[in-house]
């Protein structure tokens, strides 16, 4: 393939100042237009001046999708094969080689990179790239690399960039590293807004879409949906009104879809450009923002509504909801109309809801996730001042999610009641797996069913969905009845019994279609089962058993696995209600919760349901649901009742920063959250009060 000569982007044109700046400052904060190219020429500008002579540039990118794609396109500007000078490692799939010095990869690989080296030798710049989408991970990668740049004064560059992000507040983080602002080019974008919220936006984007195509001069259509589902109905109705159109009314039409669970084969289309004569209409989610660039767009059709996965620590639910965008985000998918020309973006709301309702920035994910996996892996740093609930966060989490976090990373014994990291929790950060599913497949390999775990961990984790869409069709449901059924143990049994009946089959596509499964999810599970077998065989120690083979139908290999899963999801136990089918959560908060519809866990021949589940994750829809269930036995759960018993948050939170003397609450008085508006003599009488509360308590015992 010819390689496209590169394009004089912005940053291009800055070249040397960048450099100028690189050179004499430790960290540099550069924030430009989307599309200006900080993601593609700012690794490719270091490289030429030499920086990569002593070490890799890495790049991270908060979406694998924007990993993958953008190191493909720098491959092709310098023409050479991607996985060679430049590659990509995403969880599970790793493009690098040994020569590999410009390596992009999501922020998640580079913390965990961090733990088995946490100078990061291996690198000689690293560019915190997105940093405007304020990922989890970015966050936490903000607060490492100050620490990394006093620790590497000599030999690090770090590399802030951002779109829309506050320099000055990066910079003062920074203690003031200087900020380069790159302007960009873009042209005039004309807003028009509707006069009221649609009641379907599907239908008004639709409608607008449709509008803007019989009306307006070529030019591509982008169109921002809130997620897959959103998308797949838009672009089929889409494609159907554009057939209905008369003939010869319209030039031709290409929609195209853009969401992070896209094949890479399908990605790729966008970022061709349109054939002549075509209009393209790119019907994409929130990663067309400022992810990836597509060229030629001039219209813009914003729904204002994004969605966003929130975490609540209080009840440990999850809800995925539709929520309104942030007026930063807002003006950053009108900006997307304007970058070859002048464009038109069309809200499908009204300017007062944009003014007054929509927040001003987005609320950054540490402040909605669940912070287990963060919490331990800052612990298993070992760095020596760090006190978790201290840790130097830009913006930092609320102290209900820390402690959260660290009640159920004690619950898994991943920390000890003093909070201190145990050999089991150092096993667990260095999987790449959720809390969860890292201390089941210890305990697994305790108990002789390593393998069944892997199974499960891997198809939990792919992020893929197993049931093809079919499935609601009558046809689908009939075959559906072919599927092992979890032998009444539920949805993780259940997954473990199709991976091994489609193993039995040789991995036959055929067996996968034949069950209405989606075969690419399947052949996921699969490579990212081997990959979990890899890195499992090399840090666990002692021996592993990790073949995939055939669990005998007999009750003893699953009732291992439930026991496994039972110590690994021993934060998320659920007991049945009395007198009816209901559960409530057990542990130190108490939820009513349903069992999903989609589980196969039934009731009994009297309709009864096991007395005691745990479940993969707590999601609130139409109302509570646990999702991914499996039936355990009491005399498992009871260590976990104990445990429970012992729990005291102010132990946990202190970790080794924690003097014995030290008077344990104050730790609580001093979190970082907002102290700081609080004047120093109220902060003295809560000290003060804590104390006293601490010391009355310990006079009890
Ligand atoms: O990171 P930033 O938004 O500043 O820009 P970029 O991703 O480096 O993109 C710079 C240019 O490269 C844009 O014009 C993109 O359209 C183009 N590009 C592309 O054609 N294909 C990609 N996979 C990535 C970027
Ligand atoms: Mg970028």
């Amino acid at each position: 393939m010819p390689s496209p000569s590169p394009p004089v982007l912005p940053i291009s044109e800055h070249e040397d100042e960048i450099v100028a700046a690189v050179d004499t400052n430790p960290v540099v904060v550069v924030i430009g237009e989307t599309g200006s190219g900080k993601s593609t020429q700012l690794s490719q500008i270091l490289h030429r001046r030499g920086y990569t002579r002593r070490g890799a540039i890495a790049v991270t990118q908060p979406r694998r999708v924007a990993a993958v794609s953008v190191s493909r396109r720098v491959a092709q500007e310098l023409g050479v094969p991607l996985g060679d000078e430049v590659g990509y490692a995403i969880r599970f799939e790793d493009r690098t080689s040994e020569r590999t010095c410009i390596k992009y990869l999501t922020d998640g690989v580079l913390l965990r990179e961090s733990l088995s080296n946490p100078d990061l030798k291996q690198y000689s710049v690293i560019i915190l790239d997105e940093a405007h989408e304020r990922s989890l991970n970015t966050d936490i990668l903000l607060g490492l690399m100050k620490r990394l740049v006093k620790d590497r004064a000599s030999d690090l560059k770090v590399l802030i960039t951002s779109a829309t992000l506050d320099g000055l507040k990066v910079s003062k983080f920074f203690s003031g590293c200087p900020v380069l602002n790159i302007p960009g080019t873009l042209f005039p974008v004309e807003k028009f807004y509707s006069t009221e919220r649609p009641t379907n936006y599907i239908e008004s984007s639709l409608r607008t879409a449709i509008d803007i195509h019989a009306k307006e001069p070529p030019g591509d259509v982008l169109i921002f949906m809130t997620g897959k589902d959103d998308i797949d109905k838009m672009v089929s109705k889409l494609e159907e009104r554009i057939q209905n159109l008369e003939e010869g009314s319209c030039m031709d039409a290409l929609v195209l879809p853009l969401h992070g669970s896209l094949p890479p084969e399908l990605q790729v289309r966008v970022f061709a450009p349109a054939p002549p004569n075509c209009r393209r209409f790119i019907v994409a989610t929130n990663v067309a923002e400022t992810s990836l660039t597509v060229d030629g767009v001039v219209f813009v059709i914003d729904c204002g509504y994004v969605k966003q996965r929130q975490y609540n620590p209080s009840s440990g639910m999850y809800s995925l909801d539709v929520v309104q965008i942030s007026r930063v985000q807002a003006d950053q998918r009108a900006g997307r109309a304007g970058r070859t020309r002048p464009g038109k973006c069309y809200r499908l709301y009204p300017m007062s809801i944009y003014q007054k309702e929509f927040l001003e920035a987005t609320v950054p994910e540490i402040q909605r996730s669940s912070l287990a996996g963060s919490v331990l892996y800052l612990k298993s740093l070992n760095l020596p001042d760090i006190n978790i609930l201290k840790f130097d966060f830009l913006d930092p989490p609320s102290r209900e999610s820390l402690e959260d976090a660290l009640r159920q990373l004690y619950l898994i014994d991943a920390i000890d009641e003093n909070g201190q990291i145990t050999d089991v929790g150092r096993i667990m950060a260095e999987l790449p797996l959720e809390p969860s599913l890292s201390r089941t497949l210890i305990e697994a390999n305790e108990l002789g069913c390593l393998s069944q775990a892997l199974t499960v961990a891997a198809i939990l984790s792919a992020e893929i969905t197993l049931r093809s869409t079919r499935s609601k069709d009558m046809e689908g449901k009939r075959k559906r009845q072919e599927l092992p059924d979890g032998s009444g143990w539920g949805d993780h049994i259940q997954l473990l019994q199709i991976f091994e009946s489609w193993d039995q089959t040789g991995y036959d596509p055929r067996w996968c279609s034949d069950h209405d499964l989606q075969v690419r999810g399947m052949k996921l599970s699969k490579d990212v089962r081997n990959q979990l077998c890899q890195i499992i065989q090399k840090i666990a120690k002692g021996p592993t058993d990790v073949h995939a083979r055939k669990s005998r139908k007999s009750d003893p290999d699953y009732r291992k696995l439930r026991r496994a899963l039972c110590v690994g999801y021993g934060n998320q136990l659920a007991e049945r209600m009395l007198h009816h089918n209901g559960y409530h959560t057990v542990g130190y908060r108490t939820q009513l919760v349903q069992v999903h519809p989609s589980s196969v866990l039934e009731g009994d021949e009297y309709g009864k349901f096991p007395m005691y589940v745990v479940y993969h994750e707590l999601i609130s829809t139409t109302r509570p649901y646990m999702r991914n269930i499996c039936a355990v036995d009491q005399a498992w759960v009871e260590p976990i009742l104990k445990k429970l018993e012992k729990l005291d948050i102010n132990r946990l939170s202190g970790g080794s920063a924690l003097k014995d003397s030290e008077p344990l609450e104050d730790k609580q008085v001093n979190m970082p959250k907002k102290a700081v508006d609080v004047k120093q003599s109220e902060v003295d009488s809560k000290i003060q009060a804590a104390r006293e509360r601490y010391l009355a308590r310990k006079g009890k015992k």
